[in-house]
């Protein structure tokens, strides 16, 4: 038997030797290595040999297994390499015909003007402050000034969850409390970006879905000149300056006095259409001095301390700046929106 197993060697070599392409490596596979194959055939007559002889023959058996598989392998890498020489030559692969042009992506105009905001609030010495989407009812409201029943609550149309007391927030200004808790008795610059949700018809200027940047400032002698200044740098600094803007009186249960920020049109020019309601103004933020009663609930005393806080929102921001009519195109996903805008 073992010398079986040495002419079974020596031929496979040979036969190895003169198989000249990947496919008829196969077939010398199956020949000599594979489950019907030669050495399977000699391996089974191994029961027929006497105790003694088996264990020799076993390893022999083994040894010319490796051997011949080790061949193989070193045989089909060289013809895998030879065979590749031969399709270049041939000219089956073009090594000069140009890549597949990738697809290049870009910034969601969403993230571009928030990150010009995060830009000229940074400058303006506002840190960036997270807080979180889904909210229970006393931060969303009754913190804010908004006790259960209050009217103004009808302000903001709130998708409630099913767990008790839990609803994705309607404002960032939740964060408001959740900064002043954070940093009281210190005084406190802070933006806080985010997205909202409310419960409203999607209309061209409306979204259920959508971000703010709050901004809130707490200290000593704040006011309203603060205010209006710190919103005016934004503005010029957001559309450059000379662009009109006005600050309209306004009401939140949270702020008092309350105002609103209105950029000229720009789709219209200030003559009116469907995105500024025919008004030539478009509104893009709210704002006013700190209730002394939010204070008071953010830990500070509002003898001492006074601060001005503001909500913007950026896909707002953004329609007026980049001149997009609708604010649906933000979240509808088509990428030729994303292609002509920013
Ligand atoms: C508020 O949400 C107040 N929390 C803002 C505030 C903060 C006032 C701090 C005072 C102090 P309002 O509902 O007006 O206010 O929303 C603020 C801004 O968010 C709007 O000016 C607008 O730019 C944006 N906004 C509101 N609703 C939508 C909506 N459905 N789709 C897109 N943007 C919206």
């Amino acid at each position: 038997m073992l010398e079986q197993l040495e002419h079974l060697r020596q031929e496979a070599e040979a036969a190895l030797a003169h198989a000249s392409t990947t496919e008829a490596t196969k077939a010398w596979h199956s020949e000599y290595l594979g489950r019907k194959g030669r050495l399977t055939a000699i391996l089974r007559n191994l029961a027929s040999l006497s105790p003694e002889e088996r264990p020799q023959v076993g390893r022999v058996a083994n040894e010319v297994k490796v051997a011949l598989e080790q061949a193989l392998e070193e045989r089909q890498a060289a013809l895998a390499q030879t065979e590749l020489s031969a399709a270049r030559s041939r000219q089956l692969v073009d090594m000069t015909l140009p890549g597949r042009p990738q697809t290049i992506g870009k910034l969601h105009p969403t993230t571009v003007t928030l990150r010009e905001i995060y830009a000229i609030f940074t400058a303006m010495g506002f840190q960036i402050f997270d807080s979180p989407e889904v909210e229970t009812d006393e931060y969303n409201f009754q913190l804010l000034n908004m006790p259960p029943g209050h009217p103004a609550r009808d302000m903001w149309d709130t998708f409630y969850t099913t767990a008790p007391d839990q609803l994705l927030r309607t404002h960032t200004s939740p964060g408001q409390i959740h900064a002043m808790r954070a940093y009281a008795p210190n005084p406190v610059r802070v933006i806080l970006p985010g997205k909202c949700y409310r419960y409203e018809q999607v209309t061209a200027r409306s979204e259920s879905m959508f971000y703010q940047v709050e901004g809130l400032a707490i200290g000593k002698r704040i006011t309203f000149s603060d205010l209006k200044g710190v919103l005016t740098n934004f503005a010029d600094q957001m559309y450059g300056e000379g662009r009109q803007m006005r600050f309209r009186k306004s009401y939140f249960p949270f702020t008092e006095p309350s105002v609103e920020l209105d950029i000229e049109c720009m789709l219209c020019g200030g003559k009116g259409c469907p995105i500024c309601k025919y008004t030539g103004w478009l509104e893009i933020l709210g704002a006013g001095m700190v209730h002394p009663i939010v204070l008071q609930n953010g830990g500070y005393d509002p003898t001492e301390f006074s601060g001005f806080a503001f909500g913007m929102g950026p896909e707002r921001i953004a329609l007026v700046k980049y001149g997009i009519d609708d604010i649906r195109y933000f979240y509808a996903n088509d990428v030729r929106f994303l292609e002509r805008v920013g």
